[in-house]
């Protein structure tokens, strides 16, 4: 659906990572984790597209002076990276976006039972956060945060606040582990011995380390990807990503938007 925002909050997190609330319809706060919105980030035709994000959490507020009627809202967690991003944060509240969303395909739970694996890298996090607190609810959960350093790790106080079970490594050291993210999870992965299923979405070198560590594992695994989108309703193209029986000879593509953006790893091309 399209509809027209109002901003809440607009805040720096991190340095050049910035964190927007803003009112939406009710339709659209009961969105699935792992689904997305598309912004247009400025009434004039520059930039011209709108921007996806993913929906970092959801939730409702009584506005004072509203007589006790609360108000769906959604939040998105975004990097400044260009254009459209430094705009976006120059945005204060009661400024006004136009909005489509929810839209794409989310995440599914999987079993309870199960131990449940989140890796994300930097912004990576931003659909993971919704993810985690519908999972908490009947399962344990452990988040892998992983970034070139302390700054690209995001928001782990609210996951923490969850119930989730944090381990944090940093490309420089300047927190948690210094080193790669993906070798506390295999550390997990080993202990857990098959019993757990991996939730992904960061840099395509992350998804595809996590990718094939799963696959080498037999573990379910699901990615989100974040690559370029033009429309976000299937009618360009301009964001396929190659499914698993992708060849020149047999050309095999996935429509991030409205086939993902959230896959099982499975279903698409990796590198080895
Ligand atoms: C489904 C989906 C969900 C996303 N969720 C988030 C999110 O939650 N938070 C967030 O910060 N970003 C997210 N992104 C990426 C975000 O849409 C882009 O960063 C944004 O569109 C950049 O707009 P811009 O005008 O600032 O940059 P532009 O001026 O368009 O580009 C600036 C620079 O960034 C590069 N760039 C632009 N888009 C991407 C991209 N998708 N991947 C890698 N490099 C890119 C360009 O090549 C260029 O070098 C998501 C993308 C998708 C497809
Ligand atoms: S962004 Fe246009 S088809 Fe997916």
């Amino acid at each position: 659906m399209q509809f027209t925002a109002m901003i809440l909050s607009n805040i720096e997190v991190s340095p050049g990572y910035w964190r927007m609330r803003m009112t939406a319809p009710a339709e659209c706060a009961a969105a699935e984790p792992g689904q997305f919105v598309m912004l247009r980030v400025s009434g004039s035709i520059d930039p011209l597209l709108r921007r996806p994000f993913g929906i970092f959490d959801v939730g409702v507020y009584t506005p004072a002076h509203s007589g006790g009627v609360a108000q769906p809202y959604i939040e998105i967690l975004y990097r400044v990276v260009g254009k459209g991003t430094a705009l976006l944060a120059t945005l204060h509240s009661s400024d006004l976006l136009d909005v489509l969303a929810p839209l794409g395909k989310g995440f599914y739970m999987g079993a309870v039972e199960e131990e449940k694996l989140i890796v994300g890298g930097g912004v990576g996090l931003a659909p993971l956060y919704l993810l985690a607190k519908e999972l908490v609810k009947e399962s344990k959960v452990r988040l892998f945060a992983g970034g070139r350093t302390r700054d690209d790790i995001l928001c782990i106080t609210e996951f923490e606040r969850l119930g989730v079970e944090c381990y944090t490594a940093t490309e420089d050291g300047s927190l948690g582990e210094c080193g790669l993210v993906t070798e506390a999870l295999l550390r997990r992965l080993d202990k857990l011995k098959g019993n757990a299923s991996v939730y992904a979405c960061g840099p395509q070198g992350m998804l595809s380390a996590v990718a094939n560590i799963a696959a080498e594992r037999n573990i379910k695994c699901q990615v989100s990807l974040e690559g370029y989108m033009a429309c976000g309703v299937g009618a360009c193209l301009g964001c396929v990503a190659p499914g698993y029986n992708h060849s020149s000879e047999t050309p095999d593509f996935r429509c991030v938007c409205t086939e993902g953006p959230v896959f099982e790893a499975g279903e698409l091309k990796w590198r080895e």
